[in-house]
């Protein structure tokens, strides 16, 4: 791991941050269990051991993933490149929690896919873990607060604090002005930061993003990249999977999948 990401994991929130941040504030007071928490270390927010991915297809076997291993810390912005029918996307599905590994494990925070419960899944899903796909993906007849509104769902909010989560997830795109316009009336660039303000609002710590700059010009990729730089220096963990050298330039740390095998590419 580079220095640079160990400083940023060390800033970043640990899992449990509300707790810490009282103690890290508090100092003065709870001397000794600040000191504790500061010698724990902090959880990382994936860690894949042996990770294989087989499909089975008219007979024909793919193996999409040979054995993965691979540790990605809180507060991490890392790219994902490599050849198409590399695996990315297998991966990433992994790292969502949408899938399962054919062997080896995949813990993600605290859970461990091979033995976490239905319901543990579910609230991952809906919690921890925001998506962002290359085809925007937004509801053409909501307008845009209504398509972020959607990804807060699951979680059963009253409206008062979906409005404000919504309210607030727009402005962290720097799209407040554009709530009430609908995916027809906003450019490419605007649309992907609607979709990515519906990855947001629910606060996940975790966004995984599938090619988000794959339908956008070179100028509107730029938008999306400032977006997804400010989201990761406020702490939120990235995993970008990317075709584009000018989106994994900007990341921390840069992976390569290429027939099922991960090599880390960090110059
Ligand atoms: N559901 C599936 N059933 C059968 N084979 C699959 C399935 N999903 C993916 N594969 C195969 O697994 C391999 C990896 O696919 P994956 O989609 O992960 O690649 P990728 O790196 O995301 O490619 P791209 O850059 O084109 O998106 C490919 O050979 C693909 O054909
Ligand atoms: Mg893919």
């Amino acid at each position: 791991m580079t220095a640079a990401s160990t400083g940023l994991s060390d800033e970043a929130a640990p899992p449990t941050d509300s707790a810490s941040t009282l103690e890290e504030t508090d100092m003065t007071i709870i001397d000794e269990t600040a000191v504790d928490a500061a010698a724990a270390p902090a959880r990382p927010a994936y860690r894949l051991v042996g990770v294989t991915k087989t499909y089975q297809q008219k007979g024909r076997v793919v193996q999409a993933l040979t054995g993965v291993d691979v540790e990605i810390q809180t507060g991490e912005f890392v790219a994902i490149q490599g050849p198409t029918g590399g695996g990315k996307s297998t991966l990433l599905q992994l790292l969502g929690a949408l899938d399962a590994p054919t062997s080896g494990h995949v813990q993600i925070g605290d859970a461990d896919l091979d033995t976490a419960s239905a319901q543990d899944l579910e609230r991952l899903r809906a919690r921890e873990i925001g998506f962002v796909f290359q085809a925007f993906n937004l509801i053409p007849t909501l307008t845009a607060a209504e398509n972020v509104a959607m990804g807060l769902e699951p979680l059963g909010l009253d409206r008062l604090e979906r409005d404000v989560r919504v309210a607030e997830a727009l402005a962290r795109v720097g799209l407040s002005e554009r709530a009430e316009h609908r995916p027809g009336e906003l450019s490419g660039g605007q649309q992907q930061r609607v979709a990515i303000a519906r990855a947001i609002a629910k606060e996940p710590r975790v966004l995984l993003a599938d090619e988000p700059t794959g339908n956008l010009d070179e100028q509107m990729r730029d938008e999306i990249l400032s977006v997804l730089e400010q989201l990761n220096a406020d702490g939120l963990t990235l995993v970008v999977v990317t075709h584009d050298s000018a989106v994994a330039k900007r990341a921390r740390r840069r992976l390569r999948l290429d027939r099922g095998t991960l090599q880390d590419i960090t110059t």
